[in-house]
């Protein structure tokens, strides 16, 4: 028996105390997901239970953590952090590969009541040093490999008080601001007051990306706890003896919702690899580890699709119980094909940054209609929205915006220093996601578009406005305008036009240095995998640039309106 049961019983009994009451949370307590994640499962008795299975690049590289040592080391993370003068409150960015020190450090950093925000690490400096500035962050725990991002920048950032280096070998002097910091030979703090968080004390920043302007912090408060436990519950289905593999970097929040707070408050071993994706990489980690619990992202299924069935077949995976997938549009033929190699389907699941925590899900003991996105979780009210009148459209298969009645926990409170664009997304009771979406009759959603133009590449998103900004920066450029292009793997890519300034030739060795440009001022994500040279691009009369033509013109699509495109 799943842990959901009937859904349709879930449906109907649905309150959130019940996940208050197996926290045994009450209204007004003190609430800190750090001590829940560890010290809360270590008292429940599992203390010696496994809670960190970790593997770097080999898999000699293998290390091992229980509940016990999760609660000590974030208790030595924590205290030291205390030590350089981090409190409550402060933001301490997470700037690292998927090594144990991000894990541990993150329940260090919400122990002391201080904010984390995690970045992924393959960030350029240029993506880094918005988020930074935008938080006003007091510290970065980062590698040396990525100290030299920080470094470029800090002259820039006057908040950033502390640069913590967790692999400091000694062979280069420390720069500025560095200080090192070795967990694994520092002395175990047995006991760490926990810094006495409550419901709405903020807990987590997370940075995604809209259409105009600079990345958003979507501001998460400790009390989605109660969201992200019981979704972890009852969407992923996670059981006492389950080794749970999300392959989510946290510097997403899959990575931190489902790769930390879910699994750990719930008492479950939980795998990380850290290293990057091959096939059978992947299948001889999980064979390894006898993973049963594997949490992804629809763009990896479909370059293991790729690699072909032969492969899937030299690896013993009779382990896995249970498959869930987000992100990013998950096609049916992907969700087939798990049939057909795993024998069982990927769980599609859909939320956002923004959510915290899953929205619409397929549960286990609930028929997959392979393609749909499946339907609300239990409590929640979700709609389809017509988009001029924002009123609810009742009539089956017709597209509509999602929107979902903001009364779940782990809603964001707030974009950070943002309350304006913050207050947009909510209309009339609603909080709007930007996506579209068609109800069926029986109640299913399927996923229709965003509603913005903003990228998802690879289940990342990425803001055409950032790349834009990035490219003007090249001396070679004079305009330029950025959309999605279609690509098997990745369902979307990053393209772009440029114009180039007088004195600049167009062609191959220029698009490269352009793309390498922006792969290290913002991400390999963000680098267009492909530069069209135009001798104009189009425009609006007021100037704007059209971006919608272009798009259209990627995706063969009809163009549309263009009554108010400047003469051609
Ligand atoms: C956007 C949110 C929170 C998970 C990681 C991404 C798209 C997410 C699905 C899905 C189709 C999906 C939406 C959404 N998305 N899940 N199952 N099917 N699209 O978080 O970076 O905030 O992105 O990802 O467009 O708005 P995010």
């Amino acid at each position: 028996m799943s842990n959901i049961g009937s859904y349709d019983e879930r449906v109907k009994n649905f309150k959130w105390s019940l996940a208050e009451q197996e926290l045994e949370y009450k209204d007004g307590d003190v609430i800190n997901i750090g001590w829940y994640c560890s010290d809360r499962i270590c008292e429940k008795g599992l203390a010696n239970k496994t809670a960190l299975i970790w593997e770097g690049r080999s898999p000699e590289n293998l290390k091992k953590y229980t509940f016990n040592d999760l609660r000590l080391k974030s208790n030595t993370i924590g205290a030291f952090l205390k030590n350089q003068g981090i409190s409550d409150g402060d933001r301490v960015c997470l700037f690292m590969d998927k090594v144990p020190e991000l894990y541990l450090g993150l329940l260090g950093i919400l122990k002391i009541g201080a904010v984390a925000q995690p970045l992924f690490s393959a960030f350029g400096d240029e993506s880094l040093f918005v988020r930074l500035e935008n938080a006003g962050t007091k510290a970065i725990i980062t590698q040396k490999k990525h100290a030299g991002k920080v470094q470029k920048i800090l002259d820039k950032l006057p908040n950033l008080e502390k640069i913590i280096i967790v692999d400091y070998d000694g062979r280069k002097p420390l720069r500025e601001k560095e200080i090192a910091f070795d967990l694994e030979g520092s002395t175990p703090v047995e006991k760490l007051d926990i810094f006495p968080t409550k419901a709405e004390s903020h807990s987590l920043l997370h940075y995604t990306s809209g259409t105009t302007g600079q990345p958003k912090g979507v501001k998460h408060v400790h009390y989605s706890l109660i969201s992200q436990y019981l979704t972890t519950k009852w969407v992923l289905d996670l059981q006492p003896d389950d080794i749970y593999w999300c392959t989510a970097d946290p510097g997403w929040v899959t990575g931190t919702s489902y790769g930390i707070i879910g699994p750990w408050s719930l008492g479950i071993t939980s795998c990380v690899m850290d290293s990057g994706f091959s096939a059978e990489a992947w299948y001889a980690f999980m064979q390894r580890h006898k993973v049963t619990m594997w949490y992804s992202a629809p763009t990896a299924i479909r370059s293991l699709m790729k690699a072909g069935d032969e492969s899937v077949k030299k690896f013993d995976l009779s382990s896995l119980r249970h498959l869930a997938s987000v992100g990013e549009p998950l096609n049916a033929e992907a969700v087939i094909w798990s049939e057909k190699v795993f024998g069982k389907p990927f769980f599609d699941t859909y939320w956002q940054t923004e959510t915290g925590s899953m929205m619409i899900c397929n549960y286990p003991d609930m028929k997959v209609k392979p393609g749909s996105m499946g339907k609300a979780f239990p409590g929640l009210t979700a709609a389809i929205l017509d988009d001029k009148t924002l009123e609810p459209i009742t009539e089956h298969n017709k597209p509509g915006l999602i929107a979902f009645l903001p009364d779940w926990p782990a809603c964001m409170r707030t974009y950070w220093n943002n309350e304006e664009t913050f207050n947009k997304k909510f209309s009339k009771g609603w909080y709007l996601s930007g996506d579209k979406s068609t109800i069926d009759k029986d109640g299913y959603f399927w996923f229709v578009g965003r509603d913005d133009d903003v990228i998802n590449t690879g289940g990342h998103l990425v803001s055409p406005f950032e790349v834009e900004s990035a490219l003007l920066e090249h001396e070679a450029v004079a305009e330029s305008a950025v959309v999605a292009k279609p690509d098997q793997v990745n369902m979307e890519v990053v393209k772009a036009f440029v114009t180039l300034n007088p004195g600049w030739e167009a062609g191959d060795e220029l698009e490269l240095k352009i793309m390498n440009f922006i792969r290290k001022k913002l991400s390999p994500l963000a680098m267009p995998q492909e530069i069209e040279y135009m001798d104009k691009l189009p425009k609006t009369r007021s100037g704007k640039i059209m971006r919608r033509l272009l798009h259209a013109k990627e995706w063969g699509e009809e163009i549309g309106d263009t009554s108010t495109l400047e003469d051609d």
